[in-house]
């Protein structure tokens, strides 16, 4: 399948509509493996498919390509989502010259048996001209590895950014004015979230960089292409990646006879009841994408556990591991949770968020077996307290959102 973007540039990429795990983040949406066909005198493809993809993807290419394949094929990123349809390519096409990094040549080699390929190493801020049209290397390292580029045609005002401003969105519109905005703003946070969160400090600069380029359309290599919603998509990468937080508190728990979930209930009322915004996850039923998604802009995050074997229980453990993964970091918050005989659920969440270096508001709040009126009056307060620390750790910056 192929859509033609601009007249010298065409969508080849692959739309997986059924892709539910994406190396442990839930697609709930499916994914897109998106590659682009650059046209001048001579021809560059923008990056691969996945490997499970590429005999159709090189028939594809043989067939847009008069039989010969493109001249060159860029690699701008070598996990094997992207990277993973190169050996059939270059098997298919061996005249193709590979043009890449060094960082990504180093790490193509450790996957892929690269002798005999023909390949180009490219440095940041060179150019290749395709005759008619200009590739220009721009390196993010970091972003979300160590090779990460993207590539920029100036005679389009064209960035294929790489995984940068991506979402996992299967769909029939490959535009951004083509699907509807809510939902892909939500899944670009999604992917800000779990994807690009641990290296955010990285995002200004290349904000900064890429300020200085005339930029009409981002083309990423999942997702829908943003060409009409350009500065809301890079508004929202500075907003992200600032870190600010919203006036939010989230409560995340794992309960077993549901003495945890009264308690996450009451800290629920006590935080709306201050007008803040308040979302409740219980975490037996969310997958870890949406609570990292959820985490990413709440000033404050409540996490509840019942005891089991005198500790936390194991999908609660789950969350802390992921979120301390992701760098989730700024937050404020306390632990709660039920016990019976024994101590453990809330004081090892105490222990996590302590270890996040999360400000810790108060004590773990327990209960013993069911909670009580009393105890479920002092969730109430732990509530409010939470509201007042979100909305006093906004602060006025609330008024800078775009996705409130
Ligand atoms: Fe879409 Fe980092 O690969």
């Amino acid at each position: 399948m192929a859509l033609e973007m601009t007249p010298n540039v065409e969508w080849v990429g692959t739309i997986d509509w059924h892709e539910r795990d994406f190396h442990g983040f839930t697609t709930e949406r499916g994914v897109t493996y998106n590659a682009y066909l650059v046209r001048g005198e001579r021809t560059a493809l923008i990056d691969t498919v996945k490997a499970r993809f590429a005999p159709a993807f090189v028939e594809e290419l043989r067939n847009r390509t008069g039989g010969i394949g493109p001249h060159f094929v860029v690699c701008n990123h070598a996990e094997p989502d992207h990277a993973g349809g190169l050996p059939a390519l270059m098997e298919a096409f061996p005249s193709t010259t590979l043009l890449c990094n060094a960082k990504c040549r180093d790490i193509l080699a450790h996957h892929y048996a690269v002798d005999g390929w023909k390949v180009r190493e490219v440095t940041h801020g060179e150019e290749i001209s395709l005759g008619g049209r200009t590739l220009r290397f721009i390196d993010t390292p970091m972003l979300h590895w160590p090779e990460s580029m993207a590539t920029y045609l100036p005679e389009e005002k064209l960035l294929f950014s790489m995984d940068i401003f991506g979402q996992h969105v299967a769909s029939s519109g490959r535009f951004d004015d083509e699907v509807r905005w809510c939902v892909t703003l939500d899944e670009a946070k999604s992917y800000f979230a779990n994807i690009v969160q641990p290296y955010a400090r990285k995002v200004p600069p290349l904000l900064e960089t890429l300020r200085g380029l005339e930029m009409e359309i981002i083309a990423p290599s999942h997702g829908v292409v943003w060409r009409s919603r350009v500065a809301e998509i890079l508004e929202a990468y500075e907003e992200w990646s600032s870190r600010v937080p919203r006036a939010k508190v989230l409560v995340l728990f794992d309960t077993m006879w549901e003495s945890t979930e009264r308690m996450a209930g009451a800290i629920v009322d006590g935080a709306s009841a201050e007008g803040v915004e308040v979302v409740s996850l219980k975490v037996g039923n969310t997958h870890l994408a949406r609570i990292a998604t959820e985490a990413l802009d709440a000033a404050c995050v409540a996490m509840g556990s019942a005891t089991l074997h005198r500790g936390m229980m194991p999908r609660m453990a789950a969350v802390l591991t992921y979120l301390k993964g992701l760098a989730s970091g700024g937050k404020a918050g306390f632990s709660f949770g039920s016990f019976g005989w024994g101590r453990g659920g809330p004081e090892e969440l105490d222990e996590g968020m302590r270890a996040m270096k999360w400000e810790i508001l108060r004590e773990p709040l327990r209960s013993r077996y069911r909670p009580d009126a009393e105890t479920l009056e002092a969730c109430r307060e732990a509530g409010a307290l939470l509201a007042h620390r979100a909305r006093e750790a906004a602060g006025s910056k609330t008024e800078r959102r775009t996705d409130s």
